[in-house]
């Protein structure tokens, strides 16, 4: 037996993972079984091993003291408030100090479209993409402010490729690809219910994104956090790919950070309802942070202030901006890792494909709002609904195409500030 092969072993018997041999041994192709030899050496087994110890842990928030948190509501802004940020947030980002990430590395398996989340068409008459729709976003904030805005979109290892392409293909819609960049968020082994390590059906270990919190060190070990300092990016939004109606470029809200000389800023929107399934941000232990819905017991999800308000109503929608400092701190430290419940196809021991009809393994994800703790000083921003809100998550039903799509038309029918319809070419800063 050679050298690696026994080194492999030793360490798979010691972690318990031994069966991922079997996979080796199937292995006609010399290359081939190299090739996974080599991928089985890259795996933090420790760490996979605590992870899964961690599975059947309760969440520590049961200690932790949750308040509401105080928010700015941007309706509630006076006219002279609302213009002084408008015009200090548009000062910034005319100065090219804005950039905006996407995150479209998620499975998007509750959607269920074969291909990124990004490539999906909602079915509007016009057949837009997803992309094509934010892009249009950011077309429309390159008009306004006569700058590119640097968009950096993090991707996945399952999904990079077809990104990539589908932007290619698209011409990028129209806008600079000088300014667009995609990176690879990192990826963890799943396992079955008994800890073990999984081999996916292309005969390689079965491994997933390892949740949008990955985003910040990603940045960093990809150059993007590099590349955004040469442009001279002073804030960061951070955003989800599947949110039609999403508002990176927003000067109200790049003017309140700046004025309050902010770390970050969280857009929050009023619960629909005390049993909406969305994390709303609070205050843990005196920090900023949000408790999803998982978390929240009913007497707290339905509690009222004395106005008759939900007493914890400003739901995260993953729609962020930060300091560049702040993304810099982030990207040096690991987030907890939370366990999610997946279906997960999989290769048995004999290399027969199993395809679960029910959740059948875990999934290890960082959370991004999990680095709010850390921040010093974080402002919730109080927006409209319909104004900033079309999510798709679900094939059908709540947050699917067809609810997204009828926000989207409702918005573009009711807003008052139409963009130009032509747009023109600028230098990239
Ligand atoms: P969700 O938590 O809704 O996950 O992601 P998802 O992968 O899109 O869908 P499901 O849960 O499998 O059905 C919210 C946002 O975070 C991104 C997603 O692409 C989406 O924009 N995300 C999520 C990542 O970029 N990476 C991840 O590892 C997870």
């Amino acid at each position: 037996m050679n050298e690696k092969l026994k080194s492999v072993e030793q360490t798979l018997k010691k972690y318990g993972q031994e069966h991922l041999l079997n996979q080796y041994y199937r292995i006609k192709d010399k290359k081939e079984a190299e090739a996974y030899l080599n991928s089985l050496l890259t795996i933090n087994y420790q760490q996979v091993k605590m992870l899964y110890d961690k599975c059947e842990e309760k969440p520590s928030f049961l200690d932790s003291a949750i308040e509401p948190i105080e928010y700015v509501d941007k309706e509630a802004l006076s006219e002279s408030a609302y213009k002084k940020y408008d015009e200090i947030g548009a000062k910034v980002i005319e100065d090219g100090k804005l950039a905006v990430v996407t995150m479209a590395g998620g499975q998007g398996t509750r959607l269920g479209h074969n291909g990124p989340k990004g490539t999906f068409d909602i079915g509007l008459d016009s057949h837009k993409s997803i992309f094509e729709l934010l892009t249009d976003t950011m077309l429309e904030a390159r008009e306004k402010y006569h700058v590119d805005i640097p968009w950096y979109i993090m991707t996945s290892d399952e999904n990079n490729e077809q990104t990539v392409e589908f932007f290619e293909k698209h011409d990028y819609f129209g806008y600079p690809k000088s300014c667009v960049s995609f990176f690879k968020q990192g990826k963890l082994p799943m396992v079955s219910t008994e800890g073990k390590i999984l081999v996916g059906e292309d005969g390689k270990v079965k491994e997933a994104a390892d949740g949008h919190g990955g985003v910040f060190i990603s940045l960093r070990k990809e150059g993007m956090l590099y590349d955004m300092k040469s442009r001279g990016i002073k804030y960061v939004f951070i955003g989800g790919v599947d949110n039609v109606l999403v508002k990176p470029v927003d000067s109200v809200l790049m003017g309140l950070v700046e004025e309050e000389h902010a770390d970050a800023a969280g857009k929050s929107l009023i619960k629909a309802n005390p049993h909406e399934k969305v994390g709303v941000f609070c205050k843990r232990d005196g920090r900023p942070s949000v408790v999803e819905y998982s978390e929240i017991s009913d007497e707290m999800a339905e509690a009222t202030t004395p106005s008759g308000e939900l007493k914890f109503a400003e739901s995260h929608i993953l729609c962020n901006l930060f300091s560049i400092e702040a993304i810099e701190k982030f990207s040096k430290k690991e987030l907890p890792y939370h366990i999610a419940f997946k279906k997960a196809s999989y290769l048995d021991d004999d290399g027969n494909l199993v395809t679960p009809k029910e959740p059948n393994a875990y999934k290890f994800e960082a959370l991004l709002f999990d680095a709010f703790e850390s921040l010093r000083n974080m402002l919730i921003f109080r927006v409209k609904r319909e104004e900033e809100f079309a999510p798709v998550k679900n094939a059908e039903g709540v947050d699917s195409p067809e609810t997204a799509r009828e926000l989207y038309l409702n918005f573009q029918a009711n807003r008052k500030d139409k963009p130009k319809a032509k747009t023109t070419k600028k230098k990239a800063k």
